[in-house]
């Protein structure tokens, strides 16, 4: 196959939830700049259209749905107009995520961190965590099958992270749980869904620059602590996720299911020095 073929996804039909910025916003860029139609699905309505307005002035065929992904009938009701606008479904990014908040240690210096200790850890943000990155990719996932099992054919990717792997104590304890759900419910779903020709896999980043947690890692001292983590040495741009995006999207990944692939600058090997 020509690698213009391997990689082909013109007049895709596309979702990305939480795709009006960092990684989400990356992936819709991507596909939609090799044709596909992007749909970017969003809870936050002034990003949104900035980024939409954007991508359109860039002549790229994507449009922007308000969407909070806790609400299911939401969800379900913005899948079902957007496969009836085009016609047709062929990839599906759970992406949307929030922080969780402080985890057990600090992130600066060694030490603990008394706000993410379990017994001061609020209960409700341990709810809203688990609901925003972990019960929302049952629903994106849910509202794709529905769709995707009629025309046998399909790919879904979930955004989990390296904390699906091993635990980072700077991040609260609810984000580990949420993403080691969502990478296992992945492996679930790829394992029920082949045999309907959905391939569904997982992208793990490590630290990535976004607006995640209010932008806080724009914030160098949290950039240099990442970047201590790192054997590469910083953190990355969202302009580097794009090439794996666009891969579990295209023919060139049509074996490829129930995987994570891991996306962080070799942190989850340990550190270099
Ligand atoms: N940035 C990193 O270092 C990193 C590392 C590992 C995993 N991730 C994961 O990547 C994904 C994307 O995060 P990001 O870093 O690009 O952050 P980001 O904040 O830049 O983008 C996340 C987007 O999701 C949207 N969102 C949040 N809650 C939503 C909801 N209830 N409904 C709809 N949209 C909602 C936000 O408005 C935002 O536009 C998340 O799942 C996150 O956990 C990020």
């Amino acid at each position: 196959m020509k690698i213009s073929e391997m990689f082909r996804v013109k007049d895709y039909g596309v979702i990305v939830t939480g795709g009006a910025s960092g990684i989400g916003l990356a992936y819709g860029e991507v596909l939609a700049e090799n044709g596909a139609r992007v749909t970017l699905m969003d809870l936050d309505r002034t990003r949104l259209n900035r980024e939409v307005k954007r991508l359109k002035g860039l002549k790229l065929d994507v449009r922007g749905m308000v969407v909070d992904v806790t609400d299911r009938p939401a969800v379900h009701r913005a899948f079902d107009k957007t496969v009836k606008d085009y016609g047709r479904l062929d990839v599906v990014f759970a992406n949307a995520g929030i922080d969780s908040g402080p985890g057990f240690r600090q992130m600066g210096p060694a030490g603990r961190n008394p706000e993410g200790a379990i017994e001061n850890y609020a209960d409700a943000r341990w709810d809203k965590v688990i609901d925003t990155n972990l019960n929302s990719v049952f629903t994106t996932v849910k509202a794709a099958a529905r769709h995707m099992k009629p025309r046998h054919s399909g790919r879904i990717v979930i955004t989990t992270s390296l904390a699906a792997e091993r635990i980072e104590g700077a991040i609260g304890a609810a984000y580990m749980a949420a993403k080691a759900g969502a990478a296992h419910f992945m492996r679930n779903a790829a394992l029920e869904l082949a045999k309907y020709n959905i391939l569904v896999n997982a992208i793990a980043p490590g630290p990535f620059i976004t607006n995640i947690g209010g932008g806080h890692a724009f914030d160098p001292n949290v950039q240099k602590f990442f970047a201590g983590l790192v054997p590469l040495g910083r953190m990355a741009s969202t302009e580097e996720i794009k090439g794996l995006a666009l891969f579990l999207a295209s023919p060139a990944s049509s074996y490829i299911t129930g995987a994570q692939i891991v996306i962080d600058g070799g942190s989850g090997l340990g550190p270099a020095d």
